[in-house]
Formats: C-alpha cells, sequence, structure tokens
C-alpha cells in the first residue's frame, strides 16, 4: 500500500466514489455523476489553501487507485476541528487497507506535527469505519447529528487526542 497525493486527473475515482449506491450507503446515498468533478474541485481547491490533505491509496504502484484518504480543516458546534475520512472501493474491500491507509496518514501527520487532534463522523451504522475509529485508538465521545450535503445522518463522534 502506498499513499499518493490526488490530482485533477481523478474524476473517475470520485465517481466510483461518491455517485456509487454501495459506496454511499452510510452516507446519504449516491451524488449525481456529474457532480464528480465540482467534489473533487473543491477537495483540490482546499489543498491548495492549506486546509486539506487528500490522498489516494494505491494497493500497488500499478493498479487503478483503491480509495482515498482525507484530513481537512472543518468545523463542529461552532468550534474549528481537523476531520478524517476515509473510502475504499468495493473490490479491494475487507483486506486490511483502509486501516493501512489510516494509520499511515495518522504517522505522516504526527511526523510532520500537523493537525494536532484529529475527530472522526463515522455513521453509526458504519461497522467498519467504528472498527478503524477504535484500532486507531479513537476515544469515542458521543453520537451526534449531522448535515452532510444536505443529507441528515446520525454518526458517531470519534477523537483521537495528540501532541
Ligand atoms: C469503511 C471502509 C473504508 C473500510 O474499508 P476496508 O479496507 O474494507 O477496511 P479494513 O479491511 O481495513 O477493515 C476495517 C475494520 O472493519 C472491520 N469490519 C469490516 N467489515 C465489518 C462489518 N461488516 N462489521 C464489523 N466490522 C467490520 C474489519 O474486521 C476491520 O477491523 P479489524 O482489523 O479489527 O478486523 C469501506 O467499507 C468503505 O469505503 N465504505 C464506503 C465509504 C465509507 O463509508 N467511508 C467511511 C466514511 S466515515
Amino acid at each position: 500500500m502506498e499513499l499518493q497525493p490526488v490530482t485533477p486527473e481523478d474524476v473517475l475515482l470520485y465517481q466510483r466514489i461518491h455517485c456509487d449506491p454501495e459506496m454511499m450507503k452510510h452516507l446519504g446515498g449516491p451524488f449525481p455523476k456529474e457532480e464528480a468533478p465540482q467534489i473533487l474541485e473543491r477537495g483540490l481547491a482546499h489543498v491548495k489553501n492549506g486546509g486539506a490533505w487528500l490522498f489516494k491509496v494505491m494497493a500497488h504502484r500499478d493498479f487503478p487507485p483503491a480509495g482515498t484518504v482525507c484530513i481537512w480543516q472543518s468545523e463542529h458546534q461552532g468550534e474549528p476541528i481537523h476531520e478524517i475520512g476515509w473510502t475504499i472501493l468495493p473490490s479491494y474491500q475487507g483486506r486490511g487497507l483502509a486501516s493501512q491507509a489510516v494509520r499511515a496518514v495518522l504517522d505522516q501527520a504526527q511526523t510532520q506535527e500537523r493537525w494536532g487532534p484529529i475527530d472522526a463522523f463515522p455513521t453509526t451504522s458504519n461497522a467498519p469505519s467504528n472498527a478503524i475509529c477504535k484500532k486507531m485508538g479513537f476515544t469515542l465521545l458521543e453520537e451526534c447529528d449531522l448535515d452532510y450535503s444536505g443529507r441528515a445522518l446520525r454518526c458517531n463522534h470519534w477523537k483521537l487526542n495528540r501532541k
């Protein structure tokens, strides 16, 4: 597994992630295919202004990307936070790839002394994502209702407190 920066050429990857009913089943359902370029553009703009890391997860350098792992500046209950999120495409799931990718990005953040505490908000129904939070040492704070692009989600709020 290796992480590579997401680039403007990754529209197909974004479409496979954000516009697929299976991938989006815990996130309020798929976005229309036409919206994939804008979702990618918004993410890359956030990277450019220093407010995000966007990586694609490569199972092997010669294979198409398997997913993404990202950290970005956000806000929760009026407070600034740093949020992490991850995706792995169905054909690559269930073999530990998300766990490896999340571990790698957290290690990189620690090494570079970037981001500080990190928050994660998997929906309460998302068993693999909640398992990843637990495994990575996040603490479960509470359940909360979140708005994700107009979708109402019931989420677990996990926090990783680090120096
Ligand atoms: C969540 C997701 C990234 C997991 O990817 P993955 O590569 O399959 O995850 P891993 O193989 O690293 O497994 C993660 C953990 O979940 C556990 N897990 C997997 N499926 C599970 C299930 N149905 N119930 C309970 N635990 C499950 C695994 O056992 C593993 O824990 P372990 O190492 O303690 O055994 C992937 O399912 C996905 O992209 N889903 C759609 C997008 C999404 O929901 N993203 C998260 C938004 S917060």
